[in-house]
C-alpha cells in the first residue's frame, strides 16, 4: 500500500501538510512546465481500495464530479452531505488516482526542481516512481513540493496524484456550494537555481515609498557568500540592496545557514497611486544575484501604489473614504465547476466592471492567483478569504485544537501567497464558522506578518458590532436589514467601519430594496457599503435525458441566460442526490452562463459616477459620485423624453468635477410647452477605450423628472357604436382577447416569497385559486357594471369592473376591496390573455428591463420597445418574471402593427410573457415551460416589493400591498 494512506492523513486535522514547501509570493508560472491534459486515472471507492488494472483518462484540471466518472455533485448548503463528525469522514470515499509520466527536461540538471499542483479537493498525496513526496490540504491553494532529489533531467518520473475527496479537512470546507473532487487547478513543474528567492514582500506607499524584502534559499544547504539582490521598476532609477539591512552576507549576522534577508528601499518620485478607480500598476523586477553578479533568481511583480487604513469608523484607501460597491465571487462555471480559466475570471471582473462594481470578496477561499492580477489591473478592491467554514460544526470546530494548525496554515499560507496584490485591502479569516480561538491565533499571526492591512471576520464581529477586541477589524455582518445598520452607526456606539460582508441575497427575481440599502449607506457617516450575495447562480449545464453533466463538451449550449433544448441547469438534487438544498445554489446577479440578471442595470445605477441631482431655476445638478477620478474619462449625451412619443437629443459637455463635488448646468432643451411628461437623461459613456469596456461603452443613465403629467382628460363616453359586450358570467367578451380581465392577487412566488414565509401563506388563504361568484350585473346607459367575489379560504375580495364604452374600445374602472385577512399579499390587479401573434411590447414607463417597485432605480423613463419573447427573465427555478415598473401605457402588437393598445390611469406595473402564474408555480426549470402561443398580460393596481427574504430582510413596509379599496382605471383599444 501507498505509504502515504498508510498514514491515513484524511482522518488527521493535525495533518495539515507533509513535505510541502512553504507558500510564497514568488510567483513560478511563467518559465513552468505545464503538466495540464490527460492523464491516467482511476476513481476508487474508498483511499483504502486497491488500484485495478484498469486506468481510463481524464483531463487536468478539472472536477472529476463533471467528468463522466460516475461521482457526480452534490450540492449542500449548511448540512454536511455525510454524518460523520469531524474529524471523521465517510468509509465511501471517492479518492482519485491521477497519473503520467513527465519528461524532466535535460536542461534542467543542476537545478532545484519543483511540482507546483493548483489545487485538489479536499486531501493531495504526491508520489514519484513510487516514492513518498508529500502530503498537502487546503482545496484553493497550491502546493509545492521539491523534486529534485527523485528524478533526472533528461529521464521521464511516473507523477502519482492521489486525490482523497472527504476527510477531516471537509469539516472546515463546508461553503455553500456544490461539492466535487479533482484537481481544479492547473499542475507545473518548474527549475529554479539553488540559490532562489524564497520569497518576496513588497509593501508600496500612497506617497511612492517602497520596501522590497526578499528571503533568499539555497537548495544545496548553506547559503553562499556574496549572494545580493536588485531591482527594477519602470521609470524609476535602478533599485539597490539596502546596505543597513544586509543580514546575511555579514558573518555574524547570519541568521541561518538556509535562509538569507535582503531589503531594498526606494522612493518613487511622483508616484501614479493605485486605486479601483485608477489602477495604476508599475512592473517590478526583483534579481537575485551570485557573487559574480550573474543572475541566480528573477520574480515580477506588478505593484501598486495604496495606503489602507481604517481611522475612526472609516475605512479609507489613500486616506480617502472610499465605497466598497462589492459582490461575493465564487470560483465557477457552468461545464468545469471550480476549475476557471483566466479568460473566464477577465470576463467575470469585466462585467462587474461595466455594472459598476469595485469590490469583490473571494467567497470563501482564496481564488485562482490570476484572479488577483486581474483585480489588481481592472482595478477591484479585494477581500480574500482564507478556507474555511466549518458550517455544520462550527460551534465544536473553532475551539478544537486538533484545528488550529488547520487554521493558522490556510490563514498563513493565503496571505503569504497574496500579500503584494495591491487589490487585497482586507483579509478575512473565512465564514460561517463561529468563533473560537483558532481564529485568534490565526488573526494574531496575521497582525503581526502584515500589519497593512485590516482583518475581518463576521464569525467574531457578529457577537458585537462595536467591539474592539475580537478578531475583526470591521464590522462585517450578512444580511442586516438596513434600519439596523443606520441605528448603529448613530448610536454613538460605533468603533469600527460597518460594511456589510453578504448582503441583498440574489436568489430568483430579487434584490428588492438595493437601492434604499444605498440611499441609507450614501447619508450615514459610518456606512460604506457591502457585498452583495453573489455573483453566480451556480447551475450546472446538464443533459435532462439521463442526468449527466455536459461537462467540457456543453461548450456553447447555451445563450442568454437559457440552456439548449435537452439541457438545463441543474440545481439541488437534479443529480439524484437526497440530501440536497435545491435552488438555493442559484442565487448570484449572472445566470450560469454569465448573462446578467436584470438588477445588474439596478446596481450600475446606484454606482453610476456621474449623478444628476436635481432641476431647479432652469439647471440642472450634475455631482461627481465617484471617489478619486474625475469626469474626463466619461462621455455624455442628453435625451429629453416626452410622454407624446418624442425623444430628443443634445449633446453634453460632462462639467470638471473633482469626487463629490456639484455643479449646475444648463438644461440642454427648451422644454416644449406641449408634449406633456418629461423626463432628462444623461446617458453616460466611456469617452475612450477602458481595459473592461471599448470606447462608448455605456456606464450609466442618470433622469430627472422635468414634468409631471398633466391630469388625463377622461376619455368621452360614447353612446353610440357597440355596446359593451359581457357574457353571462360577467366577463368582458373581446375580439383580441381570449381570457377576459379578472381580479389577480397571486404571483408565481419567488424565492423569497417561498422562503420568506409569504408563498405558503398566500396558499393557505387560497389565493393561488379564488373562487369567483359574480354577484350582479347591471347595464346602464352602455355601462356594464359587474360586482363580483372572489372568494379565498379566509377572506372574500369585493371586486367591481365598471366597462363604459370609449372612442375605439372601452374603459375599464375597477376596485377590490381586499379585507383584513388578506394582510399582505403578491398583487392586486387585472390578468387577462390575448389571441396569438401580438409579439412586440411597446410601453411608456420605466425599462426597457424588468423592473418592480422596490427595484426599479435602474430603469428609466422611456419609449421602449421589446419583443414578447425577450421580456421574461429566465429564472432557473420558474417564478414571478417580467414585470415592468411604472408604466403609463402600452401596445402589443403583430407585425402587421393589428393589435391592442393599453392606457393607464397611473404609473402601475405591468407584466406581458407567456405564461400565466399557474405555469411558473407548476414548473421546477425554466425548459419545463412551455410557452403559449398568446399573452398572459397582468396590470396591477399594487405590487408587492420583492426583498430579499430568501435569506435576510423583506421588503420594507412601504412596499406592502395595504388592505382596503384599491382602485385602478384602464382602457383597452384595438390598434
Ligand atoms: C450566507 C453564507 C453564504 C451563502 C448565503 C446564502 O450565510 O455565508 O455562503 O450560504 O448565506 O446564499
Ligand atoms: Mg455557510
Amino acid at each position: 500500500m501507498n505509504a502515504l494512506l498508510a498514514l491515513r492523513p484524511w482522518e488527521t486535522p493535525e495533518v495539515t501538510s507533509w513535505g510541502r514547501l512553504p507558500m510564497s509570493a514568488v510567483d513560478r508560472r511563467a518559465g513552468a512546465m505545464s503538466l495540464d491534459g490527460e492523464w491516467r486515472f482511476q476513481l476508487l471507492p474508498s483511499p483504502d481500495a486497491s488500484l485495478s488494472d484498469l486506468w481510463s483518462s481524464t483531463y487536468v484540471p478539472g472536477a472529476w464530479t463533471l467528468q463522466d466518472t460516475g461521482d457526480l455533485p452534490q450540492y449542500t448548503n449548511v448540512r454536511m452531505p455525510f454524518a460523520e463528525y469531524p474529524p471523521s469522514s465517510p468509509s465511501e470515499n471517492p479518492t482519485g488516482v491521477y497519473e503520467r509520466e513527465v519528461d524532466v527536461p535535460a536542461e534542467w540538471a543542476g537545478r532545484r526542481i519543483v511540482l507546483q499542483v493548483g489545487a485538489a479537493e479536499s486531501v493531495l498525496l504526491v508520489e514519484v516512481d513510487g516514492r513518498p513526496v508529500g502530503i498537502s490540504k487546503d482545496s484553493h491553494l497550491a502546493a509545492e513540493f521539491e523534486l529534485t532529489p527523485l528524478v533526472r533531467p533528461g529521464s521521464p518520473a511516473t507523477v502519482r496524484l492521489t486525490v482523497v475527496k472527504w476527510s477531516d479537512a471537509s469539516h472546515i470546507e463546508d461553503q455553500d456550494q456544490w461539492w466535487h473532487g479533482g484537481i481544479t487547478r492547473s499542475v507545473l513543474l518548474y527549475a529554479t537555481d539553488p540559490l532562489y528567492l524564497a520569497d518576496v514582500t513588497v509593501r508600496s506607499r500612497a506617497d511612492g515609498e517602497l520596501r522590497v524584502d526578499c528571503q533568499v534559499r539555497h537548495g544545496g544547504g548553506a547559503l553562499p557568500d556574496g549572494w545580493y539582490v536588485t531591482g527594477h521598476l519602470d521609470g524609476c532609477e535602478p533599485l539597490t540592496q539596502d546596505p543597513e539591512f544586509d543580514r546575511l552576507n555579514a558573518e555574524d549576522e547570519r541568521v541561518s545557514d538556509f535562509l538569507g534577508e535582503a531589503r531594498i528601499l526606494a522612493t518613487v518620485p511622483e508616484v501614479r497611486s493605485w486605486t479601483a478607480e485608477t489602477p495604476e500598476l508599475y512592473d517590478l523586477t526583483v534579481r537575485l544575484h551570485r557573487p559574480d553578479g550573474t543572475v541566480a533568481d528573477t520574480s515580477h511583480h506588478r505593484i501598486g501604489f495604496r495606503d489602507v487604513e481604517i481611522i475612526g469608523r472609516d475605512l479609507l484607501v489613500n486616506g480617502e473614504r472610499i465605497y466598497i460597491r462589492g459582490v461575493n465571487r465564487h470560483d465557477f462555471h457552468p461545464l468545469t465547476g471550480r476549475t476557471v480559466s483566466y479568460h473566464d475570471m477577465r470576463a467575470d471582473l469585466v462585467l462587474l466592471k461595466r455594472f459598476g462594481f469595485n469590490a469583490i470578496r473571494t467567497a470563501h477561499y482564496p481564488n485562482d492567483p490570476a484572479l488577483y492580477d486581474l483585480a489588481d489591473e481592472l482595478g477591484f478592491y479585494v477581500v480574500d478569504e482564507a478556507d474555511i467554514e466549518s458550517h455544520d460544526h462550527a460551534h465544536e470546530i473553532a475551539d478544537d485544537p486538533r484545528y488550529l494548525n488547520a487554521f493558522v496554515d490556510r490563514v498563513s499560507r493565503m496571505v503569504l501567497r497574496d500579500k503584494n496584490h495591491p487589490s487585497i485591502i482586507i483579509w478575512s479569516l473565512g465564514n460561517e464558522s463561529d468563533y473560537g480561538a483558532n481564529h485568534d491565533a490565526a488573526a494574531g499571526w496575521v497582525r503581526r506578518h502584515d500589519p497593512t492591512r485590516p482583518i475581518q471576520y463576521e464569525g467574531a464581529a457578529k457577537l458585537d458590532w462595536a467591539a474592539t477586541d475580537d478578531a475583526s477589524d470591521l464590522a462585517c455582518p450578512m444580511y442586516a436589514p438596513i434600519e439596523d445598520c443606520v441605528a448603529h452607526a448613530l448610536s454613538g456606539e460605533q468603533t469600527r467601519p460597518l460594511i456589510q460582508c453578504e448582503y441583498s441575497h440574489a436568489m430568483g427575481n430579487s434584490n428588492g430594496t438595493l437601492a434604499d440599502h444605498w440611499a441609507a449607506i450614501e447619508s450615514t457617516p459610518g456606512l460604506q457599503g457591502g457585498f452583495i450575495w453573489e455573483f453566480w447562480d451556480h447551475g450546472i449545464l446538464q443533459h435532462v435525458t439521463d442526468g449527466r453533466p455536459a461537462g467540457r463538451s456543453g461548450a456553447g449550449l447555451y445563450d442568454n441566460g437559457v440552456a439548449a433544448p435537452g439541457y438545463r441547469w441543474a440545481y439541488g438534487g437534479d443529480f439524484g442526490e437526497t440530501v440536497h438544498d435545491g435552488a438555493f445554489i442559484a442565487d448570484g446577479i449572472v445566470f450560469p452562463d454569465r448573462t446578467p440578471k436584470p438588477v445588474m442595470y439596478e446596481h450600475r445605477e446606484i454606482a453610476a459616477p456621474v449623478l444628476l441631482q436635481s432641476y431647479r431655476h432652469e439647471g440642472l445638478v450634475v455631482q461627481n459620485h465617484q471617489c478619486f477620478r474625475g469626469l474626463d474619462w466619461l462621455a455624455a449625451r442628453w435625451e429629453l423624453t416626452l410622454a407624446d412619443g418624442r425623444t430628443l437629443t443634445a449633446p453634453a459637455e460632462l462639467p470638471d468635477l473633482r469626487p463629490g463635488e456639484t455643479a449646475a448646468v444648463p438644461l440642454p432643451f427648451a422644454l416644449p410647452e406641449d408634449g406633456g411628461e418629461a423626463w432628462v437623461t444623461l446617458r453616460v459613456t466611456t469617452k475612450d477605450d477602458e481595459p473592461w469596456g471599448p470606447r462608448g461603452t455605456e456606464v450609466c443613465a442618470p433622469q430627472l423628472r422635468l414634468r409631471a403629467a398633466a391630469p388625463t382628460p377622461r376619455d368621452a363616453t360614447v353612446t353610440s357604436g357597440p355596446p359593451v359586450e359581457v357574457d353571462a358570467e360577467g366577463l368582458l367578451v373581446h375580439p383580441l382577447l381570449t381570457a377576459a380581465p379578472t381580479l389577480s392577487l397571486w404571483r408565481a412566488p419567488t424565492d423569497n416569497d417561498e422562503l420568506g414565509g409569504m408563498a405558503p401563506r398566500w396558499r393557505t388563504w387560497g389565493l393561488d385559486a379564488l373562487v369567483r361568484k359574480v354577484v350582479a350585473v347591471h347595464e346602464d346607459d352602455g355601462r356594464v357594471t359587474v360586482h363580483a367575489e372572489y372568494a379565498g379560504t379566509v377572506g372574500v375580495v369585493r371586486h367591481v369592473q365598471r366597462f363604459t364604452p370609449v372612442e375605439g374600445g372601452v374603459r375599464i374602472e375597477e376596485s377590490a376591496e381586499l379585507p383584513e385577512a388578506f394582510a399582505d399579499v403578491a398583487r392586486v390587479g387585472s390578468v387577462f390573455e390575448t389571441v396569438p401573434g401580438l409579439d412586440l411590447l411597446e410601453w411608456f414607463g420605466q425599462g426597457p428591463w424588468e423592473s418592480y417597485p422596490d427595484r426599479s432605480a435602474g430603469a428609466p423613463v422611456g419609449h421602449h420597445r421589446v419583443p414578447v419573447d425577450e421580456l421574461f427573465t429566465p429564472y432557473l427555478r420558474p417564478q414571478e418574471s417580467g414585470g415592468r415598473h411604472g408604466v403609463r401605457h402600452f401596445t402589443l402588437s403583430a407585425p402587421d402593427a393589428t393589435g391592442l393598445a393599453v392606457r393607464l390611469d397611473e404609473p402601475r406595473q405591468i407584466s406581458v410573457t407567456r405564461y400565466r402564474a399557474t405555469d411558473l408555480t407548476a414548473a421546477a426549470h425554466h425548459d419545463e415551460l412551455i410557452p403559449r402561443s398568446g399573452c398572459v398580460v397582468h396590470i396591477d393596481a399594487a405590487h408587492r416589493g420583492l426583498g430579499t427574504a430568501s435569506c435576510g430582510p423583506d421588503t420594507s413596509a412601504s412596499y406592502l400591498i395595504p388592505t382596503g379599496i384599491h382602485r385602478w382605471t384602464w382602457t383597452l383599444r384595438a390598434l
